[in-house]
Formats: structure tokens, sequence, C-alpha cells
């Protein structure tokens, strides 16, 4: 019988998910197929419960529900509850278990192009819920030097308290992140500043940026931020948000499947809707 899979959030109209898992679902023929649920944050409980009643396979969550829908699972996977979100639920033999694919996923795609992190010096721009995944996933890694910058700084220095084994990180102004930006091989922005529509807007200057670091962007529409921009006329390797949100799709796949799909396809898939 046919395995239905999906993600929830709201709203969800735009969601690039469906496309990218139901392509992997025929590419790699198993009998599955993915689609968009828009549930209102008041309905969110009553469509857990409906997503067991009706079996549907796994699903993904997306904004608002990441925090609020651990309420309502059997289980919840360690790094997941370090992080606090939740964004792929896996629904096996009755119970609804959840996990976090969204800091793994942004770290599998990173090392695609930065060897070994555990020697990195790394700056990570903002301290919300993606800063937060990035930041226990790469801690769990045994990364060491993690710095974190944020327009509120006292919400990074709380981050940091957090997590109990990052004692060389540092919680940073803006300001003082740019005064030693030449200290970092990789520099993460996990702000939404420079998404789409206000494209000129940059997180961080990067005079003084290091020819050979790394600078990375978590957002994928635009596909080239000003940051990047940037970054790529100075030099630097860059990198935009497709390559964590393919990864996030893919290892949430994974264990719905026990498949890992063709990450190269998928890619292309998600680069195409973007146009
Ligand atoms: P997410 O869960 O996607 O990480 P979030 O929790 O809303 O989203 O976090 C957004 C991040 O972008 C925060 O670090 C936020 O800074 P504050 O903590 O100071 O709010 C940052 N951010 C958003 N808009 C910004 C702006 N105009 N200038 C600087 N930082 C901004």
């Amino acid at each position: 019988m046919k395995k239905i899979y999906g993600v929830i959030g709201y709203p969800i109209g735009h969601s690039m998910s469906p496309v990218m898992h139901n392509n992997a679902f025929s590419h790699h023929e198993i009998d599955g197929y993915y689609t968009a649920f828009q549930v209102h944050p008041r309905d969110l409980e009553d469509a857990i419960k409906g997503m067991k009643a009706l079996q549907i396979g796994g699903f993904n969550v997306t904004t608002p529900h990441k925090v609020h829908v651990m309420d309502y699972l059997d289980e919840v996977d360690s790094i997941a509850k370090s992080i606090g979100a939740v964004n792929t639920i896996v629904h096996l033999d009755g119970k609804l278990i959840g996990y976090n694919t969204d800091g793994i996923g942004y770290v599998r795609a990173l090392q695609e192009i930065s060897g070994d992190l555990k020697k990195k010096r790394i700056l990570i721009v903002g301290a919300g819920g993606a800063c937060r995944a990035i930041f226990f996933t790469l801690a769990s890694l045994g990364v060491k030097h993690i710095d974190i910058a944020n327009r509120t700084v006292q919400r990074a220095a709380d981050l940091i308290t957090d997590c109990a084994e990052q004692q060389l990180s540092h919680a940073l102004t803006i300001v003082e992140a740019e005064q030693q930006i030449d200290k970092y091989d990789i520099i993460i922005n996990t702000t939404t500043v420079g998404m789409h529509p206000y494209t000129d807007d940059i997180p961080i200057s990067l005079d003084g940026l290091r020819r050979d670091s790394i600078v990375s962007d978590i957002i994928y529409n635009p596909l080239e931020t000003k940051l990047l921009k940037v970054a790529h006329d100075k030099g630097a390797v860059i990198q935009n948000g497709v390559g964590m949100f393919v990864y996030q799709g893919a290892l949430a796949f994974e264990k719905w499947t026990g498949v890992m799909p063709n990450i190269e396809r998928m890619k292309k898939i998600v680069e195409e809707q973007l146009g």
C-alpha cells in the first residue's frame, strides 16, 4: 500500500519539499507520496493525533511548529532535545519519534567543501532556531571554536550557556565579530538578513576577510545573497542554503525509507524550482 508522508507548517504554500521528495520516491521506485499540510497552530495537537490515526509514514515539521510539536510525540531523540526543536517525525510501530535533521543536514552540506571541521574556527551570525541547530550539532561533533555574533548579544550568550561542552565559544556583538573577522576559517549566516525581498541587506561586514575562508549562508532565496556576493568578490569559497535544505530533506527521507536519496539530483530539482 502506498505510504503517505508530508510537511506541516503555517503558512505552507511555498514549500519545495513535495516536489523534492516525490521525485526521490519515483527515482528510487518507492511507493510513497509526499504532500504539504497547512496546520494552524491551534490545531497542532489534533493534526498530530490525526497523523497517527491515518498511519502517515512520517512527516516534516516547519515554522512555527518545530518547538511545540515535541509536546505531542512519543519520543524525541537526544540531539533534537538539546536543540529544542524537531523537524522530522518517524511513525514506527504506532509511535511518533521526533528528530532534527536541520543541524546535521547543514553540517553534511558544509563538509562537502570544508573537509574536517574539528580544528576550524567558526563564526555563526544569528542566534535563533537555525543557529541553535547548527551550533549544537557542530559541538556534538567535537568542534571547539564556535563563536556566535548576534544583534541581541544576550541571546548568543544564553545559547552558549545552554551547551555544556562549548567552553571556548564567545558571544559577540556584530561589531566585535567584524573587528576579528580574519580569525575565522568559516563564517555562517543564520539570520534572515539578505533574504528575499531585502536582497541589498548584509548581516555582517566582511572587510578584512581572509581569502582562504569559507562563507556560508543558510538562505537559498536568493541563491546568492549580498553576503555571498561580497565574499566571492574577495576570493572566498562560498556556499548557499540549497545544500542544507536538500540534506535535511534527504536525511529525513533516509529515516523514513532506509534509502539515502541521490543528493545531486535533489539539488538540481530545488535549483530548478528556485529558477
Ligand atoms: P530562525 O529560527 O530562522 O533562526 P529566529 O529565531 O527568528 O529565526 O532568528 C532570526 C535571527 O535573525 C536572529 O538572530 C535575529 O537577531 P535577534 O536575535 O537580535 O532578533 C536575526 N535578525 C533578524 N532580523 C535582523 C535584522 N534586521 N538585523 C540583524 N539581525 C536580524
